[in-house]
């Protein structure tokens, strides 16, 4: 299986704070990372799920792709990050497929990983997040 784990399931929120205070309330919940991701518009924090994470993401900027989710759709889950082995890899595999990865190569992400985002539509409606499995290249 070219998916190997789930890293993290990412939420699209308007307030990050209110949604840390969530989650940990109801949850007793710990975020473990904090970052701003300026190419992506957006800041981010990781609440801790067993090995995976809760990805909590609020929009920096009114333009980011973040931000549009929320004026269309509203708070909600936003995508679904697989841990793949080799993110350059599993885009070769999927392109061979047929796919049309968003990002043509690997591009650094969350906690210095490297990852790439194929459409919904090409999956079955979820935006999905391929995230390489070891630390990447240092920023
Ligand atoms: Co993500």
């Amino acid at each position: 299986m070219l998916l190997e784990r789930i890293d993290h399931v990412g939420y699209a929120v308007a307030d990050l704070e209110e949604a840390v205070r969530h989650h940990e309330r109801l949850y007793g919940g710990r975020v473990v990372h904090r970052e701003a991701i300026d190419s992506d518009g957006v800041a981010e924090a990781l609440v801790a799920v067993g090995g995976s994470y809760i990805q909590l993401l609020a929009p920096t900027r009114p333009d980011s792709p973040v931000a549009r989710f929320l004026d269309r759709h509203g708070p909600g889950v936003h995508h679904v990050g697989y841990g793949v082995a080799d993110v350059a890899g599993a885009l070769e595999r999927l392109r061979a497929a047929g796919v049309r990865p968003l990002d043509e190569r690997p591009r650094p992400g969350s906690r210095g990983r490297m990852v790439a985002f194929v459409h919904p539509r090409d999956a079955l409606g979820v935006l999905v997040e391929l995230v390489e499995d070891r630390p990447g290249p240092p920023r």
